[in-house]
């Protein structure tokens, strides 16, 4: 086994829900899940990352838990979902799934329990004050709907802590209580042979006077335990973190490779829209050099969208509303301080934009994850309240329901987008399997490709610094092996004088057509790229031949 798997691998992010239901009642499920899994296989993907598909008023779609072991019966049995990992697994496809640590839904018995009686153990595993001036630094993340991070319970008398929702209260961490029942839970899954988990918001975990109660050194604590006794007891699985903050705060996630595996690159994802918007690298190039060094067994998890809001809390004000200018003319097109939208629709469609978007993806430091849907272009709903548009179900063909269902329409879960562009007539997998110059065909090469060569997932970055700032050009490099990546963001043809003196004697090899470009000589080397064109060259020795460079 290799236990860096996470580092070459490519990640696809879906939610049971959305992909496709097996019983006709409008919901998609883990059987439905089974009999899409060989399109997963052949699209080129390695690791599934589940949204939570656990018991659930389904408030916040799943992350309000009211169960920690067991499925949402509207998705199937835990046998179902055995069977799912089982089906994965013959397919060489692992599977990680969100573990919501930080609060669970108002629903859940330790909550019922902890209003229905102050003296029961459970009272203790949330976080309860007369006052709401407690922690008042800490800022309130769902600005759209919430007011204040405390609600009032009245069985109880005192108000009750939240970052999220308020019907999502927080566990308390200073109780030991908690942070065993958290593990046994871990366990739990891992033991049903998960890969690994995606931590929820881990940075809210811990609470403390006159802190914004974020990244608190208690919190690292407790997650590195965790890490510590997951490694102590399984192999060859994967912790990644979702802290939206800054890459310093970011980086303390990963501690000396004891804490998490993975984290999101939050900060990057939003400055490689803003380097398209304004056609320079700069805020790019800016965001990696403030983004630390970490450790060897450690990998960034990048993303261009997920089932959440574009999320801008890590830019300036000034970049965020450029951000809204650029990307969210309508205000239905905002939530909170983000843009919840997908990726085709932010780019206008232009095939051209989500193809170089997803260049940089597949070929920045970090291991890079498809949000499901987004390989075919498909649209959004903003009609839809909080992030539904986004979560709409996948369309795999022209038919009814997307060929996602043959319940009626109106039973579905979210309806199917059905507009003239974005509509499952124009965009849907069956049409774009049938047709070779298709985005999904496309993606399936980008993904072929960079699975050949280790130097994408674990490779050095360096840019390059031609004069012409519409060009967004580096390389990357791994083990003696090197590629050279170049990208126009601009709308026009461009010019790229790139000085390759370190590569003198080399050449070249475009490495999705495989045509042999001149060799690096004396000169800058000169290329030209079409509109938002792009180019991943191998930089082949000479006397080596290219069936050699692979990994
Ligand atoms: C994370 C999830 C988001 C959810 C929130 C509260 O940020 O990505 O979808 O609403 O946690 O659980």
């Amino acid at each position: 086994m290799n236990s860096l798997w996470y580092k070459d691998a490519i990640f696809y992010e879906l939610h049971v829900r959305a992909f496709y239901d097996a019983n006709g009642d409008g919901k998609g499920d883990f059987q439905g899940l089974i009999q899409k899994l060989d399109y997963l296989r052949d699209l080129g993907i390695d690791c599934i990352w589940l949204l939570p598909f656990y018991p659930s008023p389904l408030r916040d779609d799943g992350y309000d838990i009211s169960d920690f072991y067991d499925v949402h019966p509207n998705y199937g049995t835990l046998k179902d979902f055995e069977l799912f990992l089982d089906e994965a697994h013959r397919r060489n496809i692992r599977v990680i799934a969100d573990l919501v640590i930080n609060h669970t839904s108002d629903q859940h018995p330790w909550f019922q329990e902890a209003c229905n009686s102050v003296d029961s153990a459970k009272h203790n595993y949330y976080v309860w004050s007369e006052a709401t001036d407690k922690y008042k630094n800490a800022r309130i993340i769902f600005l759209d709907t919430e007011k204040s991070n405390w609600t009032y319970e009245p069985r109880v008398g005192k108000y009750y802590w939240h970052r999220f929702f308020s019907h999502q209260p927080d566990l308390n961490y200073d109780n030991p209580e908690v942070q065993e029942a958290i593990f046994d839970i871990a366990c739990f899954w891992l033991d049903k042979g998960l890969d690994g988990l995606r931590c929820d918001a881990v940075p809210y975990l811990f609470e403390r006077d006159d802190t914004n109660c974020e990244n608190l050194p208690e919190t690292h604590a407790y997650l590195k335990e965790l890490r510590r006794k997951i490694d102590g007891k399984y192999q060859d699985k994967v912790l990644l973190a979702e802290a939206n903050q800054l890459p310093q705060e970011v980086r303390h996630y990963f501690g000396e490779g004891d804490e998490f595996h993975m984290a999101f690159h939050f900060p990057l994802m939003p400055r490689i829209f803003m380097a398209l918007a304004r056609k320079n690298r700069q805020p790019v190039v800016d965001v990696m050099m403030q983004t630390p060094y970490i450790p060897e067994t450690c990998q960034w998890g990048l993303f261009l969208r997920n089932h959440d809001e574009v999320t801008l809390e890590m830019v300036t004000e000034i970049q965020r509303a450029y951000m809204w200018y650029a990307y969210a003319s309508d205000s239905r097109m905002r939530l909170n301080l983000g843009i919840r939208r997908r990726l085709a629709p932010l780019v206008d469609d232009d095939r051209r934009k989500v193809e170089l978007l997803n260049s940089i993806l597949f070929t920045m430091p970090g291991t890079p994850i498809i949000y499901y849907g987004d390989e075919i272009g498909m649209g959004d709903n903003i009609y839809l309240g909080d992030r539904n548009g986004v979560r709409t179900p996948m369309q795999w063909t022209g038919d009814r329901d997307a060929g996602f269902s043959n319940a009626d329409p109106e039973q579905l879960y979210l309806p199917v987008i059905s507009n003239p562009v974005y509509g499952s007539q124009a965009i849907n997998v069956e049409a774009q399997l049938r047709t070779p110059t298709s985005l999904l065909n496309t993606m399936q090469l980008l993904i072929k490709v960079r699975k050949k060569y280790q130097v994408f997932g674990r490779g050095i970055l360096e840019f390059l610094k031609p004069r012409n700032k519409c060009i967004l050009a580096y390389t990357r490099s791994y083990g003696g092996d090197t590629v050279l990546i170049v990208q126009n963001l601009a709308d026009t043809p461009q010019p790229a004088e790139l000085d390759l003196g370190q590569y003198r004697g080399t050449v070249p090899v475009e490495m999705l057509g495989g045509t042999h470009f001149p060799p690096v000589g004396e000169l800058p080397y000169m290329l030209t790229l079409s509109p938002y064109g792009f180019y991943w060259f191998f930089l082949e020795k000479r006397n080596n031949s290219i069936a050699g460079m692979s990994k």
